[in-house]
């Protein structure tokens, strides 16, 4: 097995830390075993750039992290990444903010992780470099002399050629992803896209899953990422959640709980998924002190004008929607602002009748795997899940809804209420094999298998 060097804006410390998420847990295994790096920002900003790497291992992985300077945040972190391309690459051109500023400290952060990076990389090392924080960067090793395989995979949806050529300079950055010898992406309407800007933008040709443009032929595929399922199922039976469910159960008294788990981010739909409960309060009387919607929202990005926005609406909404229906004895929306532990998180979902994720886009969006892998067989609750998460694909057996439509999203919430246990425990039962069968680790395999030549086609890394 080569040594594997994993590159990422945020390096999730291995540990047992209950709250690290199913790429940590498929990354650190497979650097565990090839005795590999984690390479990324420390997640700490200092006042001036010092470049000094800081080495650590924790269960068996090693990471190597840098600080970035106050300037780095701003222009790269909070600027390029996520205020030009978070929102242009979840559809949102309204939302996008082009400036110099941030191309060019962009630039800069990636030439830092690059030289971070570099003196590393020994010559039979495989590369994975992760997201759209660090899309030059593979470009920028090459610079460097790196011969290595070295992969790309972007966990976000990569938007129809309309939009991306709105970016100025747009064919500069993608260019750079064909220094890369494997991108991945989690969806085929995401690849598909990458394609057509390719042929179209580039002239480049497409066969098979290579593309080639120039004299640089590069394989890009489609593996959606899963979750650790066994994990999932695990901690959704510990002592922890059951703890957790009791308490939600109690505090329920008999009501139906319905519950959302996001990052605040305006691409998680969150204000339509109220609108949407609003709408099923204004048109149902009867589902008055009944229902109970559970919003969990740890803010997230918060130096970012976008997301203070978000917060804002989403304040005033729930405030407004309870103020309107609340009761002595009943508050329709519980919105709770702080994220918890995965066990805790599991007892959640479990005591939910229904998962509601309704992202307007989402690459692929864990939450809805997650709510699926932690039902009790016997008595599995509904998901609702948007068609425009990249889940949708997968998880047919979804209500799948349009999270525009108010009406929909409140008729799919009836629907699920109203659900007979059959139909419930069938639904459930196609949700969980595709959820079993393409857990965190075929998603690693699928796209490493290619990185390294060992798997051809993702459908063989089953
Ligand atoms: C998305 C991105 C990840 C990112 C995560 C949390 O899932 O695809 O790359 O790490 O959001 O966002 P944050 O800005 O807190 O790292």
């Amino acid at each position: 097995m080569s040594r594997l060097i994993v590159i990422s804006n945020r390096v999730k410390r291995p540990g047992t830390g209950a709250e690290q998420g199913g790429l940590a847990v498929a990354l650190s295994s497979a650097l565990r075993e090839s005795r590999g790096i984690w390479v990324g920002w420390s997640g700490e900003t200092t006042e001036r750039f010092t470049g000094q790497i800081a080495f650590n291992e924790d269960s068996g992985v090693k990471t190597a992290t840098i600080d970035l300077e106050e300037q780095d945040v701003d222009e790269y972190y909070n600027g390029y990444a996520n205020k030009t391309l978070w929102p242009l690459f979840h559809f949102r051109i309204d939302l996008a903010e082009y400036a110099r500023d941030f191309e060019g400290g962009y630039n800069r952060v990636n030439e830092r992780f690059a030289d971070t990076a570099s003196p590393l990389i020994e010559p039979e090392d495989v590369v994975w470099v992760h997201d759209y924080h660090m899309i030059p960067l593979g470009q920028m090793l090459r610079d460097r002399g790196h011969k290595n395989r070295i992969g790309f995979f972007l966990h976000i949806p990569w938007p129809p050629t309309r939009l991306l050529v709105s970016l100025p300079h747009h064919s500069v950055l993608v260019e750079t992803l064909f220094a890369y010898d494997v991108v991945g992406f989690h969806t085929e309407e995401w690849l598909e896209s990458f394609r057509h800007y390719a042929e179209r933008e580039m002239g480049g040709t497409v066969s098979g899953d290579f593309i080639t443009v120039g004299n640089r032929t590069i394989q890009a595929v489609a593996c959606p990422i899963g979750i650790d399922t066994q994990e999932f199922v695990a901690a959704s039976n510990s002592e922890e959640a059951a703890i957790m469910r009791e308490q939600v159960d109690v505090s329920m008294q008999g009501r139906s709980l319905i519950v959302g788990v996001d990052r605040l981010d305006y691409s998680k739909g969150l204000e339509e998924r109220f609108n949407g409960y609003a709408r099923l309060l204004k048109d149902n009387p009867e589902c008055h002190r009944n229902v109970v919607l559970l919003q969990i929202a740890p803010p997230s990005r918060g130096e970012v004008e976008s997301y203070q926005e978000i917060r804002a609406t989403l304040d005033s909404l729930a405030g407004r929607l309870n103020g309107e229906y609340s009761d002595v004895d009943w508050t329709p929306i519980r919105y709770v602002n702080q994220g918890y532990p995965r066990d805790r998180l599991a007892g959640v979902y479990r005591a939910a009748r229904i998962g509601l994720v309704t992202p307007l886009r989402d690459g692929m969006n864990l939450v809805a795997k997650e709510y699926v892998a932690a039902q009790d067989p016997e008595d599995p609750g509904v998901l609702v899940l948007s068609r425009f998460a990249g889940a949708a694909l997968q998880l047919k057996d979804a209500l799948l809804i349009n999270p525009y439509s108010p009406e929909e999203m409140a008729d799919a919430i009836l629907k699920a209420l109203a659900m007979p246990l059959e139909e419930r425990k069938r639904r459930w039962r196609k949700m969980m094999d595709s959820v079993e069968q393409q857990d965190v680790i075929w998603w690693r395999t699928c796209f490493t298998g290619r990185l390294t030549g060992e798997v051809l086609n993702p459908a063989e890394a089953e």
